[in-house]
């Protein structure tokens, strides 16, 4: 499999010319870098920091994707696209990335996995909105993140969530409050522990599988 981080296929010598096709954007931590009607047509790729690709309505909103280093995004979608710490973006049109695609494969190889990525938070998004409550919801949540990033250690399955509790609320679709209380419920049960903001330790997988 060719490398997909579209960073190290720029960097190559023999690419030169297609970076020459990217200008480079600073954003700071939090700042707005797009919304829905933004006038450009344009795709970028996170060159340093990470980006949130969310939906959003007056008082809620839904995280679809977390952008790394080397992944792709665009501006022509209903999403909004916030720097979650300092960023720097590598910015072209669209119509030029898309000569790039038909000429390497990496970058149509990296616009298949960022898209998969954000249709399958998309698919959680609508299974957790239409057939589940919050409880369910906050479940899935924690077991999807045990798979994806848990480790296994002597007390359980350690989870850098990368995530505080509001971050967390966006993703589950519930107030801050709520997913607040929803931990302590779980704590109390003895199913998790919270280590610190960001961290959290599973004690009893078995019981938050039969929630
Ligand atoms: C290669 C050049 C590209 C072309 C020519 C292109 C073209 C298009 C077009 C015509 C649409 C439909 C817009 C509409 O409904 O009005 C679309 C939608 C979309 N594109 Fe692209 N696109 C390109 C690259 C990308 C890349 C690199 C990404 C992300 C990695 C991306 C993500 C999306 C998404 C998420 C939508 C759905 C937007 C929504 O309905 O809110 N596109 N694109």
């Amino acid at each position: 499999m060719p490398d997909q981080n579209l960073l190290n296929v720029l960097s190559l010598p023999e690419h030169a010319g297609l970076l020459s096709m990217f200008h480079e954007k600073k954003y700071r931590k939090k700042e707005l870098i797009y919304h829905p009607n933004h006038g450009d047509n344009n795709v970028f790729i996170v060159k340093e920091g990470k980006v949130r690709i969310f939906l959003a309505s007056n008082d809620k909103e839904f995280t679809l994707s977390i952008l790394e280093p080397g992944d792709a995004y665009s501006t022509h979608t209903r999403a909004f696209t916030q720097a979650l710490c300092d960023c720097v973006l590598l910015i072209c049109k669209t119509q030029d990335f898309g000569q790039i695609m038909m000429q390497n494969p990496t970058f149509a190889m990296n616009t298949v996995k960022v898209l998969g990525d954000l249709l399958k938070n998309s698919f959680t998004i609508i299974t957790n909105l239409a057939f589940q409550n919050t409880n369910q919801r906050m479940k899935e949540y924690l077991l999807s993140m045990a798979e994806d990033k848990g480790i296994l250690c002597e007390k359980g399955i350690l989870i850098e969530i990368g995530q505080d509790t509001g971050q967390v609320a966006m993703i589950v679709g519930a107030s801050r409050q709520t997913v607040s209380s929803i931990f302590s419920e779980f704590c109390r049960l003895g199913i998790m522990e919270r280590i610190n903001r960001k961290t959290i330790l599973i004690t009893d997988l078995e019981k938050l599988k039969s929630l």
